[in-house]
């Protein structure tokens, strides 16, 4: 029996384009660098075809053909596929109309002006007002989260948060409550996040396409696109999480991830992600401290490196090598780790080195 072939060759508006069998003809779209909006849709979860801005028409099927979500679909050999027909981009219209009606207007002052995925869109399908007056949603800003504020008025239903919890963060603390137009993407019984299995990731954040979930530490601090980002490795650990500072002069604002990032894909953890306040602490240490007198005093880094060598030689002296143990960090390189059991075992002659990881 002949195999499958592992690819399917399509056409998005007239370009040619070869992709995996399997995916979806918004990743085909993709791959033919040709953009279909979208809201729901995220590379890392499962499609759920929920805001149905993604419709497309197939060539070929003729008049009444139906519009087809681009994100839940499977490429298929020989399709021809149109992403802006008349027909598609009224069935957009028309969904943003029916978001903004349900949306409170106030970009001006929204945490997420100028990096949300609504507004863009109504710009570039210029939807400026909804013709569907009637009902609002009218919920409370809850703020009981110290590190996420959920703005439930602005929520979409995407349904993004959801899937990223369960799918993600394997939390499953979010899903849909109600039904129809008093559905809300919530915790069970809309209970406040920190009474729920929540682990503070912050993946739902990131995933929101709008700003009904925003971060609280870096509110009314800048928005993302005023700020300078810099990609780095998160500190914590010996993971290795690819994270991007979003800094304001010599101030984080807040920290990202990159959903390309071969080792976590987006995902942080608490810490990654909120825990960044030491950095601009006037706690902080900045100067090694030696104990005098019962007292910890600032030193030099000369000063402090000859009390640890005495230390260690009277330690040794007194008391053997053994009497040594050196506890060493993921937060340093594989280097400095390497050095610290080096120092260890062929300087100090002690086999008890260990590191932080294990604990
Ligand atoms: Fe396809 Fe939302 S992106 S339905």
């Amino acid at each position: 029996m002949a195999r499958k072939s592992d690819t399917v060759s399509l056409f998005i508006n007239d370009v040619p384009v070869k992709i995996h069998r399997g995916a979806s003809i918004m990743e085909a779209a993709h791959k033919a660098k040709v953009d279909i909006p979208h809201l729901c849709n995220h590379r890392h979860l499962t499609p759920t075809g929920a805001c149905r801005l993604c419709v497309v028409e197939l060539e070929g099927e003729g008049p009444g053909r139906p519009l087809i979500a681009a994100c839940a679909r499977p490429a298929e050999s020989g399709m021809r596929v149109l992403t802006h027909t008349d027909r598609a981009v009224a069935a957009r219209r028309l969904v943003l109309e029916l978001l903004l009606s349900d949306h409170p207007g106030d970009c001006l002052t929204c945490e997420q002006s100028g990096h949300c995925k609504l507004q863009d869109l109504a710009y570039e399908y210029q939807v400026a007002d909804s013709r569907f007056r009637g009902r609002r949603n009218r919920y409370p800003i809850d703020t009981a989260n110290p590190f996420i504020v959920r703005d439930f008025e602005k929520c979409v239903k995407c349904y993004r948060c959801a899937q990223a919890c369960q799918e993600l963060q394997f939390c499953e603390v979010i899903d849909y409550m109600g039904r129809g137009f008093d559905t809300m993407v919530t915790s069970a019984l809309n209970r406040p996040l920190p009474e729920t299995e929540c682990v503070q990731c912050g993946r739902c954040v990131s995933v929101c396409p709008v700003g009904a979930l925003t971060e609280k530490p870096s509110r009314y601090r800048g928005r993302s696109k005023d700020l300078k980002k810099t990609v780095t490795t998160c500190p914590y650990c010996g993971v290795g999480c690819a994270i991007v500072l979003e800094t304001d002069g010599q101030h984080i604002v807040r920290v990202t991830s990159r959903e390309d990032s071969p080792v976590n894909k987006g995902d942080l953890c608490v810490k990654g992600r909120f825990g960044y306040g030491f950095v601009n602490s006037p706690d902080r240490l900045i100067t090694p401290l030696i104990r005098k007198d019962g007292e910890l005093v600032p030193a030099s880094w000369n000063e402090a490196i000859a009390a640890v060598a005495a230390g260690l030689k009277r330690t040794k002296q007194e008391y053997g090598a053994d009497a040594i143990g050196f506890l060493s960090s993921s937060k340093c390189t594989n280097e400095e780790n390497y050095l610290m059991q080096k120092f260890a075992r062929a300087g100090v002659g002690t086999n008890n080195i260990d590191n932080c990881a294990r604990l």
